[in-house]
């Protein structure tokens, strides 16, 4: 039985900003128990629903050394779905109404729960073959492994995997006050370690000392190491070219089921969407105020608010969009100039464009549910889950080719019928627009051919069977 402990900073259903959330969540159920005993570590964040705080138990608490004083540490757990997780309660790091608070507070508190994830797994006697770690805030996870905890007996031997879920996120500080709050040696801050561009840098660490690299699709796995996505990390990629793999994400497919989903109006299937989707439309129009007809497009987008997402794309041909026969569903938070943006043109056009600027796991599997189409422009993409939700739900995705999304939606080919969504190449706002009206010209005018194409998005399979094999094979490798 191999033994896995997966480390990160947000897991479903605990807490969750993002996509990492899912695959933290999601994927250690999927893989066959018999050979696999897959843990979850995450903080207690105090902003965890109070259901399922009351589901953790306290096993125990010590006092760990960093940045000059002593810190408390007290470690919970629960089950869920038949996955154990354990959580690092400290309420001066993990209080709040946000998990991450920005730089510098994200360094220590980071810090602290990379070292106490390590101090932990003697005292609760888990010791894993592989420590799974994703993005830049379980960084000195294997920094610190090698640094003292290998050292010991209990250590020796186990091994690292770092998963880049966002190379836009790495954990840069000035060298000074990283060295004294994690109190790591001057040894460590080289450019062949933490140091980066004179600064240093949690991520990099991270990759410098992992067994293997994964990143969430075989196209940004690809990406990372050019200029342009490497975010100033593609040399080191490079470098390590032969020990990174990319790996596209799935999604929960009990969690995301149009036929069985709790929070839509109106369950649906494969055979009965032709039917059945539009009264998901319809009741969400009459919810949102926006006039009520089920042979208008909808055109949904749930996102974070952020340039990464290609939000400027869309801010820049917004007026256009909106002389156009669609509907724009927006649930979203982020940047506010696109918070405002957005509230702007849903109260110029308010029977065509709502603006949800709010955080709602209900209102996502609406939206999912009721559009037509789905928009995911991204400027850069890693993996990309909602395009697989949409999917799924056989709400066509209309995307960028970056990462993820070039991985995952097959462009249109009205000459072959083939195809699950619609996309274009480059970072232009004409060339979305463009594409963006070619969907809606599939819609209104060629709607046997529209259903086609939800008929191929809904057969597609981005459950996590194929590529939780691929992490098994890299466990079966490493040790
Ligand atoms: P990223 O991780 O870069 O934000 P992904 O597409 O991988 O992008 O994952 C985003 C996840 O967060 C999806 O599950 C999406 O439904 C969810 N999400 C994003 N914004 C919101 C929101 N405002 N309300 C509810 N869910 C959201
Ligand atoms: C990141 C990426 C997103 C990816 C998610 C889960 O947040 O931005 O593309 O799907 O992580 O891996």
């Amino acid at each position: 039985m191999k033994k896995i402990l997966f480390v990160a900073s947000e897991s479903v259903p605990f807490i969750k900003t993002g996509g990492l959330a899912d695959v933290v969540g999601s994927l250690p159920k999927c893989f066959p128990k018999e050979y696999f005993d897959v843990r979850v570590i995450i903080p207690k964040y105090s902003m965890i629903k109070e259901e399922f705080k009351n589901q953790m138990q306290y096993i125990t608490s010590f006092y760990l050394d960093l940045n000059w004083r002593q810190q408390y540490v007290g470690i919970l757990t629960a089950e869920y779905e038949g996955i154990r997780f354990y959580f690092i309660d400290n309420e001066e790091h993990f209080s709040g109404d946000r998990p991450y608070a920005g730089m510098p507070w994200d360094l220590e508190k980071f810090a602290f729960f990379s070292k106490a994830v390590l101090s932990v797994l003697p005292v609760i006697d888990f010791r894993p073959d592989i420590i799974h770690c994703h993005d830049w805030q379980t960084g000195l996870v294997p920094v610190y492994l090698h640094e003292r905890f290998q050292g010991s007996e209990f250590f020796r031997g186990i091994k690292t995997v770092m998963t880049i879920h966002n190379l836009k996120f790495q954990g840069v500080w000035d060298i000074k006050s990283v060295k004294s709050i994690t109190g790591l040696a001057d040894y460590y801050f080289t450019p062949d370690k933490l140091e980066f561009n004179k600064d240093a840098n949690y991520l990099k660490g991270g990759l410098v000392y992992a067994d293997a690299i994964t990143t969430v699709s075989r196209t940004y796995a690809e990406e990372i190491k050019t200029p342009f996505y490497g975010e100033g990390l593609d040399g080191l990629m490079r470098a390590r070219e032969h020990d990174l793999r990319g790996i596209v994400n799935g999604i929960d497919y009990d969690e995301y089921n149009p036929e069985t989903d709790r929070y839509i109006y109106k369950n649906y299937s494969a055979r009965t969407f032709r039917k059945e989707k539009s009264r998901n439309k319809t009741a969400l129009q009459q919810d949102m105020g926006l006039d009520v007809d089920p042979k208008t497009m909808m055109i949904g987008i749930v996102s974070r608010l952020t340039d990464q997402k290609g939000f400027d794309l869309i801010a820049y041909m917004m007026e256009e969009m909106c002389q156009d026969g669609i509907q724009l569903m927006v649930l979203g938070t982020g940047d506010p100039k696109y918070e405002n943006m957005f509230r702007h043109y849903a109260w110029k056009y308010d029977k065509k464009v709502s603006a949800n600027i709010y955080y709602s796991e209900e209102l996502s599997h609406k939206i999912y549910a009721a559009c037509d189409a789905f928009l995911m422009p991204s400027l850069f993409e890693p993996c990309g889950l909602s395009q697989l939700m949409s999917l799924r739900y056989g709400t066509v995705p209309i995307v960028r080719e970056t990462g993820g999304l070039k991985d995952t939606v097959e462009p249109y080919n009205e000459y072959e019928g083939t195809g699950t969504g619609f996309s274009f190449a480059n970072y232009n706002a004409h060339e979305m627009l463009g594409t963006i009206r070619y969907a809606e010209r599939i819609y209104y005018d060629r709607k046997r051919e529209w259903n086609k194409i939800v008929d191929r998005a809904m057969a597609q399979d981005y459950s996590w069977g194929n590529s939780a094999r691929q992490y098994q094979e890299l466990y079966d490798w490493l040790a």
